[in-house]
């Protein structure tokens, strides 16, 4: 009897003291949350530290204004996001970044990213994915169809005998919701239903963007699916580390972390292959300029790419600590490494990029003036079973990062 009275008054006193010590705890996290608040340029998460830069040059970003209108009844905006001297700004619309602003090797601010200064020229038809999230699966399905669980789906066909990107209206057009997570950091959400653009499966999707200490651009994602259903998601900025619209890329040093890639057909479909870089066109494995091999006309492949518009198989095998591929920019000394948990990495030049459209500071997207680095896995992947699955099932969270981290040399 006693033993259980005192078992009592000690149970008792731990309480107290555990809610001591969980009232001193938050007190603590608060008066530490009301001294971040009170000093807007820092904020606290351990990657994200905010110092704004206040010799950055703002005229450089596009107005904010701009992409402030209602897209099918849904508000568009334009997110701006800082980090140290680096800017990023990211509309809803596509989920789509439309400008990363980082320091070149004078410390001039220089805008690395193809975009549109105003959110209705990316609504306007053959969509170039400036800067977009591709979806639900970047790059080719071959004929439109894919089998899964026995069943087959059809696609829209929206480039040559292909699907592309999504199909007519995938994720780069639609409106995100979005919530400014952090003056470093926007996190934008969509819900594609069952059945949209032929996918099987209501999938929730969110990619996050901060800008990180050291001019990072980390890219997450995530999603999950109420049937199987396939996904492979990726982004699609246009690069051009010279300063968009000044001029062509092929001068720009290459690097790829990849022995392998996947060759392919003359619609841009894989042949199933993994083929060794060894003395083709495609070894990037020690930095090469982009002119050297590019219009190599003797290599089918270049032919069939018009260029660059290849799959590298990357010996990262999702090691988002390893280096996958490392850019220089020849005039800027702007260098952009990318690490990525993806197997992939679509390599593009830019071969249709053609002039008719006005990019940002009133230039011109013209031929191979901006080059794209899109992890993700390997293209056509639900038609080829020797590549690693692309296949999302319920109950399954998709998870994935990207980072393009910007410096000079
Ligand atoms: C594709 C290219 C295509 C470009 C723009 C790239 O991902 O590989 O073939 O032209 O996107 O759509």
């Amino acid at each position: 009897m006693l033993q259980n009275v005192i078992t009592v008054l000690n149970t008792h006193a731990n309480c107290l003291t555990n809610m001591k010590n969980f009232l001193i705890y938050f007190i603590t996290i608060s008066i530490f949350a009301i001294a971040c608040n009170n000093n807007s340029t820092m904020h606290n998460t351990a990657d994200t530290t905010v110092k704004t830069d206040s010799s950055i040059d703002t005229s450089l970003i596009p107005l904010p204004k701009n992409f402030q209108t209602t897209i099918d009844g849904k508000q568009t905006n334009l997110y701006i996001l800082k980090n140290g001297k680096m800017q990023v700004s990211v509309t809803n619309y596509g989920a789509r970044i439309v400008s990363i602003i980082v320091p070149d090797k004078n410390g001039n601010p220089t805008d690395v990213a193809v975009g549109y200064d105003a959110v209705e020229p990316y609504t306007k038809g053959g969509d170039t994915y400036f800067g977009a999230i591709v979806g639900r699966y970047g790059n080719r399905i071959a004929k439109g169809k894919f089998t899964l669980n026995s069943k087959q789906y059809t696609l829209a066909t929206n480039n040559g005998p292909n699907s592309l990107h999504g199909g007519t209206k995938g994720f780069s057009r639609k409106v995100w919701d979005a919530q400014q997570i952090s003056d470093s950091s926007v996190m934008l959400s969509y819900i594609s239903g069952d059945g949209e653009e032929g996918y099987p499966g209501t999938l929730n999707v969110q990619v996050t963007y901060t800008v990180a200490s050291n001019n990072k651009l980390k890219i997450d994602y995530a999603a999950t699916t109420d049937k199987p259903t396939v996904l492979n998601l990726t982004n699609h900025c246009y690069f051009n580390l010279n300063g968009q619209g000044s001029g062509t890329i092929n001068k720009h040093l290459v690097m790829i972390n990849a022995d392998k890639y996947t060759p392919v057909d003359s619609t841009l479909i894989p042949t199933g292959k993994f083929e060794s870089v060894k003395a083709t066109p495609f070894d990037f494995t020690k930095p090469s300029t982009i002119a050297a091999h590019v219009n190599d006309s003797t290599n089918q492949q270049i032919k069939f790419g018009k260029g660059y518009d290849h799959n590298f198989v990357l010996n990262t095998k999702g090691d988002p600590s390893v280096k996958a591929a490392e850019v220089i920019g020849d005039a800027s000394g702007i260098v952009m490494n990318v690490y990525t948990t993806q197997p992939g990495l679509q390599f593009y030049g830019g071969n249709f990029m053609d002039g008719s459209h006005t990019i940002k500071q009133n230039k011109k997207d013209n031929y191979r003036t901006a080059f794209c680095m899109e992890t993700q896995h390997y293209p056509d992947s639900p038609n080829q079973h020797n590549f690693p699955s692309t296949e999302l099932k319920p109950g399954q969270q998709f998870a994935s990062t990207t980072i393009y981290a910007f410096s000079v040399k």
